[in-house]
């Protein structure tokens, strides 16, 4: 195959990698062609996506269902202004996820606002967050998070983050206020669960109190944070303390929502339905962008005083994009047809098992997982990067965040991929233990 120096010189002097060290020597992948969940470069290497392209494929690449439904959307109608007019697939595709967000107990999540990824819906969500209190006569201006969460790239996201390379420099509109995490290695512990709440209840205690707490914002599963699984019964508890405080409970879907976990949304393990929901990426399972803020009645009520822009003053050009949302309901009726949300479970269950040995090899802390995301801590950050190189000189595409290597192939993926994974892994391991410097 042709190799395309120039494709890699182009990008070496034009594109702006975000996210990426500042070293253009780097020999970045060219990415030529994917199916199912396997990808080529452009030398013709094959790899097994485990990082999920979008970081949260459900139907990995070029399913045909999708892919008809994006040409069939795209000869009809690709968008018409969400201000001015609805479309036929935003109005089915609200329904949609709804009817995905329903549980046996929680309030009815009845409303949704679109938005083209997950850093603006995280956005959006804190308008709400800050308009409802308005409405409701009484301002409120104090925002609770994890420490170590993650919430996107734009600059009121970043402001929430505790983590000291994504946490920004200047000021923001909202108090933060976070809670940090024990070690990653121990979260998940049950036992953590009233020390974590208690953390929580000091944290509504400082400052002005609960009452100045506009809304707790957390992820379910510390993602970028470095893939930490938190215990149970912490989202029930939290949303609990919600409800006594007059905050929101906002729960960020971005990465663990549509199915990655195991359930359709990973609140729903518990039931804690919260008052705003929060998802993109496994919404159109990367094919196209789209984000979603999803509401309870009673959040979107608050707002029927404002006749004129509905309270919010909140929307892009691209908002609701006609085509964005056919891809998303073409991936949800593939999800659900092919039974893809218990094949997560299923198959995590299988990957973390073949993997949970691997704490035998020198540099691997802890083996844990959530669905079919496992996450190696690794370590030190040096080491884990160490393993996603050693992986993908042997085709296996790695997530890497500091000392977490994680693991989250597309949900279409099979018994015979997790087993590859598994071995490469294996494989990787065995070779970056035989390099003697390394702690
Ligand atoms: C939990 C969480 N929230 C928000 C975001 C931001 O989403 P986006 O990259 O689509 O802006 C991410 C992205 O990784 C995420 O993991």
């Amino acid at each position: 195959m042709h190799i395309p120096y120039d494709v890699r010189e182009l990008d070496r002097r034009h594109v702006w990698h975000g996210w990426a060290p500042f070293d253009h020597t780097i020999d970045k992948l060219v990415i030529e062609r994917g199916q199912g969940y396997l990808v080529w470069d452009a030398e013709g290497h094959t790899y097994l996506d485990a990082i999920s392209s979008s970081l949260n494929s459900t139907c990995g690449y070029q399913h045909p269902q999708v892919v008809a439904a994006i040409a069939a959307q795209m000869a009809q109608l690709h968008h018409v202004d969400h201000g001015v007019a609805t479309n036929s697939p935003a109005a089915r595709l609200a329904a949609r996820i709804a009817e995905c967000a329903a549980t046996e107990s929680g309030p009815a999540l009845t409303r949704t606002l679109f938005t083209n990824s997950g850093s603006e819906a995280v956005e959006a969500a804190l308008r709400i967050v800050a308009e409802f209190h308005r409405h409701r006569g009484e301002p409120r201006d104090r925002v609770i998070t994890f420490e170590a969460g993650y919430h996107g790239s734009t600059n009121l996201c970043q402001a929430l983050s505790g983590l000291p390379h994504v946490r920004p420099a200047y000021g923001h509109p909202f108090t933060v206020t976070r809670v940090p995490l024990p070690d990653p290695v121990t979260a998940r512990d049950p036992e953590y669960t009233p020390l974590l709440l208690a953390a929580f209840d000091a944290a509504f205690a400082a400052q002005d109190g609960p009452q100045s707490v506009a809304a707790v914002l957390v992820e379910p599963f510390i993602n970028v944070g470095g893939g930490i699984v938190l215990p149970p019964g912490l989202l029930l508890g939290l949303r609990d303390r919600c409800a006594e405080a007059g905050a929101l409970f906002l729960i960020d879907e971005v990465f663990t929502g549509y199915g990655r976990t195991g359930r359709m949304f990973a609140f729903q393990h518990e039931d804690a339905t919260p008052d705003v929901l929060i998802s993109s990426k496994g919404l159109t399972s990367g094919y196209l962008p789209l984000g979603a803020v999803t509401t309870t009645d009673a959040v979107h009520l608050a707002f029927a005083a404002d006749r004129a822009y509905g309270g919010l003053p909140y929307g892009h050009t691209t908002s609701g994009h006609a085509l964005a949302c056919a891809t998303a309901l073409a991936v949800l009726d593939v999800l659900q047809n092919e039974g893809l949300i218990e094949r997560a479970a299923t198959l995590g269950t299988d990957l973390l098992s073949k993997l949970a040995g691997f704490t035998a090899y020198r540099h691997v802390r802890d083996v844990r997982g959530f669905g079919l995301v496992v996450t190696l801590e690794m370590a030190s950050p040096d080491v884990a990067q160490l393993l996603v190189a050693a992986a993908r000189e042997r085709g296996l595409l790695l997530r890497v965040q500091g000392s977490a290597v994680m693991a989250m192939p597309p949900l279409i993926i099979d018994e015979r991929g997790v087993k590859d994974i598994a071995a490469m892994l294996e494989e990787s391991l065995a070779a970056i233990d035989l390099v003697g410097a390394l702690r």
